[in-house]
């Protein structure tokens, strides 16, 4: 605080001592009827004069959210003052990856720097990064609760069915005809909501790589989409700055692109492929890769992708020139290739907000977050 703000409130406490104070405005639970003393008043004055403040916080765990490789994230209330509570997430940090206490410190120290380097971007389609504590020696990423589902979830055939089952036969067409449908092993989202969450994400990386930091673990089960209809990229368990070479190079095999599985660095431009196999699989209602485990089995296969493309993708967009190129600008087995960027993978001819724009023409598009909203209302 600025030395004169200080003076300027000081002088406002000043004033109020002096002045008959509306008690109804300011009773506290243990006085419900008194006047305000002048010790409050000196209990205000030396916290807003204070350097620093501190007061324990207490967290119930509620539900757990999730669990993976990096340990388990739990649905938490944060308890306040007057019996309130508000909800958070909490990641606790399992030691059981690494092979010495030495290791799991490490990695939780480039953990929380990473969390902090994403705390001050605040981009609307990144989680929110609240704190990082130890508690009994374990790391635990305090963060924003988003309130809504991953696309692995949300994907999965038997949610369709079950959606299905709750919606009035005019209900299913619409959600069919524009927000999601079946697809041949999963889910496929209609070309205009999967490009709208495609952009959302895209948004969120650029936001990442001009801050120096890499997200290095796209997929779908690290993408959210909140009720209110819009995408949240989570999970920073691989997430590394650019200029800490001795970063550890982790990835999932079946999302990373084919520089990653030769062995090289993940770069934002392997992010951009990650994020292109998603939305080939938002698309097509398709697990990409199946059953391939070998490094050298993936590579070929993702070497191959972009040629497939037209027998992968449903009907309405197999032939569309646009959308290949967006694809394969994003796939393109040599990084050289892809688009430089995420910005330039929205904003150039062959880009994403582009084909959204032909969407709107062909009348293939609609108010994607509406839609979206309301699919998600349906899902339990
Ligand atoms: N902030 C959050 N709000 C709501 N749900 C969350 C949040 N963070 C994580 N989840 C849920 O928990 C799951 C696991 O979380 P996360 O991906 O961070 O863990 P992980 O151990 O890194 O998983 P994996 O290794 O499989 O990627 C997510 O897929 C998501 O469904
Ligand atoms: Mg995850």
């Amino acid at each position: 605080m600025t030395k004169r703000t200080k003076t300027r409130l000081l002088r406002r406490t000043t004033q109020l001592e002096k002045w008959e104070l509306p008690t109804t405005l300011f009773r506290d639970d243990r006085d419900p009827a008194g006047p305000i003393d002048f010790s409050l008043h000196r209990q205000f004055e030396s916290l807003i004069d204070s350097e620093e403040v501190r007061w324990s916080v207490r967290y119930r765990l509620m539900k757990r959210l999730g669990a993976g490789s990096q340990g388990v994230v739990f649905l938490a209330e944060r308890t306040g003052a007057y019996n309130i509570s508000l909800p958070v997430a909490l990641k606790v940090f399992s030691p059981s990856n690494h092979a010495d206490l030495k290791s799991y410190r490490r990695h939780m120290e480039r953990l929380a720097r990473v969390a902090m380097r994403l705390a001050l971007i605040q981009q609307d389609h990144l989680l929110d990064m609240h704190n990082v504590v130890q508690c009994r020696g374990i790391s635990v990423h305090v963060m924003e609760w988003v309130d809504g589902f991953d696309l692995r979830y949300l994907m999965s055939a038997d949610l369709f069915r079950s959606v299905q089952s709750r919606l009035t036969l005019s209900q299913l067409e619409y959600l069919t005809d524009v927000t999601i449908t079946e697809g041949p092993e999963c889910s496929r989202l209609k070309p205009g909501v999967a490009i709208a969450i495609l952009r959302e994400c895209l948004a969120a990386l650029a936001a990442m790589h001009r801050n120096g930091l890499v997200h290095a673990d796209i997929k779908p089960s690290n993408i959210m989409l909140k009720r209110s209809g819009n995408a949240k990229l989570i999970d920073f368990g691989c997430t590394f700055e650019l200029d800490d070479h001795s970063a550890p190079n982790a990835c999932t095999p079946r999302y990373a692109a084919v520089e990653v599985l030769n062995g090289e660095r993940c770069s934002p431009q392997s992010d951009l492929a990650s994020l292109g196999y998603c939305l080939v699989e938002l698309l097509t209602g398709r697990i990409l890769f199946p059953g391939l485990e070998r490094f050298g089995d993936l590579i070929s296969a993702k070497q191959l992708l972009p040629d497939q493309l037209p027998e992968l993708l449903p009907a309405e967009i197999a032939n569309d020139e646009h959308v290949l190129k967006l694809i394969r600008g994003l796939i393109a087995p040599n990084p050289v290739d892809r688009f430089a960027d995420a910005e330039a993978a929205d904003f150039l001819d062959h880009g994403a907000a582009n084909f959204q724009r032909q969407l709107v023409k062909g009348d293939l598009s609609s108010e994607y977050e509406n839609e979206i909203r309301q699919w998600l209302q349906e899902v339990e």
